[in-house]
């Protein structure tokens, strides 16, 4: 297995260039369910969970196309991928895909709002908690759609298609938002759900539905409102920027100190997470190119954050930012609660010296003049980019191991953070 080897010290600046989201391109990839024509899509990035999804999507029947590299992109600027959907030979999403990739779970409202039926299988646990789909079966099941549970798969039936309904998420939830939106578009009648999640990930695939001929409203406010159309046409739609990898290559800026442009960025997709950065004394700076991120030798003060829905600040910002505040001036609380498991990277972290103290949902991490490098691992993709985070600033060289979880979800780290003049380097396992 790969390993990425950081030799800390050395400040980042110049000129990052931030992809196209994650998780936006994914349930947008899934939406090429909806339709029988092609739907093209820009900026994608060029990621392992990228690249597993159209494996999914291809056992459905799916066809794919990466359209050519264009003058000017490089393997750091995303691909343009055509997904057509016309022939579905199998609206079954088996165990070994779909417990590789939660996401891909999503595929069920899709199949089962065009096609009457889908049997995907329970996705099972991951390292960041349990994560049930109980609130993704109740939309469907407020949609009318029948619900079975057979030997580990959730089974989808709607002999009679789906019909609009008052979906109320008693917790929010971006999955079950997504998934009712993907039913709801081909329902027959209005749907309106209540208690929707807002991030800017919905809002997008709402851009791109409308685009192929659906009609929804209120995306990106907690009252989505949905009225249900035939079918479904094909369109282009570019993926949003990654804020997740904007507010990661912020943070490393503020740890490894230095002045960095991250081209394309979009403040206020993540302002909370901004503002707490300048809270920390870095200095932000949105310019019509991107967001400007600086920190001279001054040392970042302590912050206070609570994980929660957006626009608060990002669960998947989390470890990030812990691992900035293990060199602060002084004590942080960071308090997760979105997900009852993430804290896997704290043990990784004191491997290189943090003082981190764990007590329920609260983390309370006291800065320290230095960390020093050391082997470490991480068990998801935000706890590793954590670990890459404290590798910049720690004294000699921390080696990461399973870098496959760095792959699911950030494209070109090494060559992004080498161009900003970071010692990071690939070594092939
Ligand atoms: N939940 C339930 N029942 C459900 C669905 C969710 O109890 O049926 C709970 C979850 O267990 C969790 C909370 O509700 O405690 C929020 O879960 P949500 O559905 O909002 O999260 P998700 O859709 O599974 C997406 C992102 C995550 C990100 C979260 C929160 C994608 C592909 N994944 O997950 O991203 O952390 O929203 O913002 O969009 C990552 O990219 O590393 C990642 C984990």
């Amino acid at each position: 297995m790969d390993r990425i080897v950081i030799t800390g010290g050395a400040p980042l600046t110049g000129v990052l260039p931030i992809s196209g989201a994650k998780n936006a391109a994914l349930p947008l990839m899934i939406a090429s369910l909806l339709t029988g024509d092609t739907l093209e899509l820009a900026n994608v990035p060029r990621l392992a969970d990228v690249q597993l999804l159209l494996r999914i999507l291809g056992n459905h029947g799916v066809d794919h196309t990466v359209v050519g590299r264009r003058p000017g992109e490089s393997a750091e600027t995303g691909q343009t991928l055509r997904l057509c959907a016309s022939t579905i030979i199998d609206t079954t999403a088996p165990y070994e895909l779909v417990s590789r990739m939660r996401a891909s779970f999503w595929v069920i409202a899709p199949l089962v709002a065009r096609f009457g039926e889908a049997r995907v299988s329970l996705p099972g646990g991951c390292a960041i908690g349990t994560r049930p789909v109980d609130l993704l079966i109740l939309a469907l099941e407020r949609l009318g759609a029948q619900i079975e549970i057979e030997a580990g798969d959730v089974v989808a039936r709607t002999p009679k298609g789906l019909k609009g309904a008052e979906i109320v998420f008693p917790k929010v939830t971006v999955s079950g938002t997504h998934v009712a939106m993907m039913a709801a578009v081909l329902a027959n009648g209005t749907t309106v759900i209540e208690n929707a999640a807002r991030e800017p990930e919905i809002v997008d695939v709402a851009d791109c539905l409308n685009k192929m001929g659906a009609k929804v409203s209120g995306a990106g406010t907690p009252t989505i409102v949905i009225e249900g159309v035939p079918r479904l046409g094909g369109a282009r739609h570019e993926v949003l920027p990654d804020r997740i990898e904007t507010g990661t290559y912020a943070m490393a800026v503020a740890m490894a100190g230095g002045d960095v442009l991250l081209e394309n960025a979009r403040a206020p997709l993540l302002q909370s997470a901004l503002d707490t950065l300048v809270q920390a004394g870095v200095t932000i700076d949105p310019t019509n190119a991107g967001i400007r991120v600086a920190r001279n030798g001054a040392g970042l003060d302590p912050v206070d954050v609570t994980t929660e829905p957006f626009p608060g600040f990002p669960t998947d910002l989390q470890a990030q930012l812990m691992a900035l505040m293990t060199r602060a001036k002084g004590t942080s609380r960071i308090r997760e609660t979105i997900f009852e498991n993430r804290f896997m990277h704290v043990q990784e972290l004191a491997r290189l010296g943090a003082r981190i103290r764990l007590d329920g949902d609260l983390a309370t991490v006291e800065g320290v003049e230095r960390l020093r490098g050391a082997p470490v691992m991480a068990t998801d993709l935000r706890a590793s980019v954590s670990l890459v985070i404290a590798g910049l600033a720690a004294e000699g060289e921390t080696t990461i191991n399973r870098v496959y979880h760095l792959d699911r979800g950030f494209e070109a780290l090494e060559a992004k953070l080498t161009r900003c003049g970071a010692q990071v380097e690939r070594v092939r396992g």
